[in-house]
């Protein structure tokens, strides 16, 4: 049976031949069937430089011989409890000692859990119910958060537009959009709708678009005024731009943070993370009015706080976070400077191991902004690269794993080169 074969029969029983929202080019897809460090393999034995990283979680790279290691020995010992276990304690201490600044956690099995878990904590401390996200924000699946996040049409502020058929209209009420990085018109929003507003939730680089100073101080100050609390969501950024994630970089704190992808050592975990104040309300010994109902069977899975552990061990080591920017450095000035010769206008947005390309010269400081790109030559460059042997997802993020070795990262710089040469049709209609 052939690579082709194998999308044939994905494509019978999986909607698109894809699991989520992600799928590849129609025509260059591929089934894959494992990976190896920097690296997967399709069922044809087709190798490609993976810049995908399961969406995030990979840090170390696939099949990295630590985690391996130790989730073979959990396995031994069992895979699922529902009690509370061994391993999901260490993992709950080493987070929560991370941040430097919260007390307590509960787990989840995926980020959007996450985030709507920490959604419910604020509206039972706060008795309010709206919430207010940034438009491009993504947030995860649920129906709160699947608002402007990519919207077609943007509205007007600060009304929301769903980005999915299915939410009940009754929900576009409860969530108001703002502008990121726009915090005049943030704090108006703030203020106008005080006394509904449950939260506020951010990611601290929305989308890999940088906050711009006083910003996240701005919002903090704020909402702590204003008692409406403040939610990072650190999925993403949450031990991949620093061992304390973005809040150590910005050093502004929130009242809740959402940590998933690299904390489960690409298994299904996540958590919310906080104070005891407010982690406290979802206590089962403490049910009657004001429990917050924070649960889900798999939810502290020990495989997957034994990954997370041991992903977390690796990335304590000296020196990991500081390749790990030089990596992401390396990709970035080299795409840069390809782009440079072919006078094609390019940014390379983000920080750390991941990275955002825009085809765009006007500068990018929101949603509206970045809808300035030229997304024909990102999908191009996608799909040219695929053919090349470097797999990406384009319209999302490039994730970087401390197995991308400088000559991996030199050889897709080779490969990007030879893919721009061939756009030229491109070239000479859009650039
Ligand atoms: C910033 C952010 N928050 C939340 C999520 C949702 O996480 P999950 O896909 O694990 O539900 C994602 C997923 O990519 C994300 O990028």
């Amino acid at each position: 049976m052939t690579d082709s074969d194998w999308v044939r029969r994905a494509h019978q029983v999986l909607p698109g031949g894809s699991l989520g929202s992600f799928a590849l080019p129609s025509g260059e897809e591929t089934v894959i069937t494992r990976g190896s460090g920097a690296s997967l393999y399709d069922t044809d034995g087709r190798e490609y430089i993976d810049y995908l990283l399961g969406s995030g979680p990979m840090i170390l790279g696939h099949a990295h011989p630590a985690v391996v290691a130790a989730v073979r020995a959990q396995l031994d010992s069992g895979s699922q409890f529902y009690a509370v276990n061994e391993a999901a304690v260490r993992l709950a201490e080493t987070i929560v000692a991370a941040t430097g600044w919260a007390e307590m956690l509960k787990f989840t099995s995926s980020g959007s859990e996450a985030t709507f878990f920490a959604l419910r904590l604020a509206r039972a401390a706060t008795g309010r119910s709206k919430i207010l996200k940034f438009e491009g924000g993504y947030h995860g699946h649920h129906d709160y958060a699947m608002m402007s996040t990519t919207p077609s049409v943007p509205a007007a502020f600060p009304a929301a537009v769903p980005d999915s058929a299915g939410i009940p209209a009754v929900l576009q009420r409860e969530v108001l959009i703002a502008p990121y990085n726009d915090l005049q018109r943030t704090l108006e929003l703030l203020d106008t709708h005080r006394d509904e507003l449950a939260a506020v939730i951010v990611e601290p680089g929305n989308r890999l678009i940088d906050p711009l100073p006083g910003f996240l101080e701005g919002l903090r100050e704020a909402t702590r005024r204003l008692g409406i609390l403040l939610v990072f969501d650190e999925v993403v950024t949450g031990f991949r731009v620093a061992y304390g994630g973005a809040t150590s970089i910005y050093r502004v704190v929130p009242d809740l943070t959402c940590f998933g992808k690299i904390i489960g050592g690409g298994f299904p975990l996540a958590a919310v993370v906080g104070p005891r104040e407010l982690l406290e309300q979802a206590n089962p010994r403490r049910r009657g009015p004001g429990y917050v109902y924070i649960s889900g069977t798999l939810n502290g899975n020990p495989i997957a706080a034994t990954a997370g552990l041991a992903t977390l061990e690796e990335l304590r080591r000296p020196g990991v976070y500081e390749g790990l920017q030089a990596a992401g450095d390396r990709l970035r000035g080299g795409l840069s400077e390809l782009c440079a010769e072919m006078h094609l206008p390019v940014q390379t947005l983000g920080m750390a191991s991941m990275l955002n390309l825009y085809f765009t010269a006007s500068p990018i400081h929101d949603y509206r902004s970045a809808r300035t790109e030229n997304t024909a030559i990102k999908e191009r460059l996608g799909r040219e690269l695929l053919r090349r042997g470097v797999i990406t997802n384009m319209s999302a993020k490039l994730y970087l794993s401390t197995a991308h070795t400088d000559a991996l990262i030199d050889l897709t710089l080779e490969r990007v080169a030879e893919s721009l040469k061939c756009m030229a049709d491109l070239r000479h209609n859009s650039w």
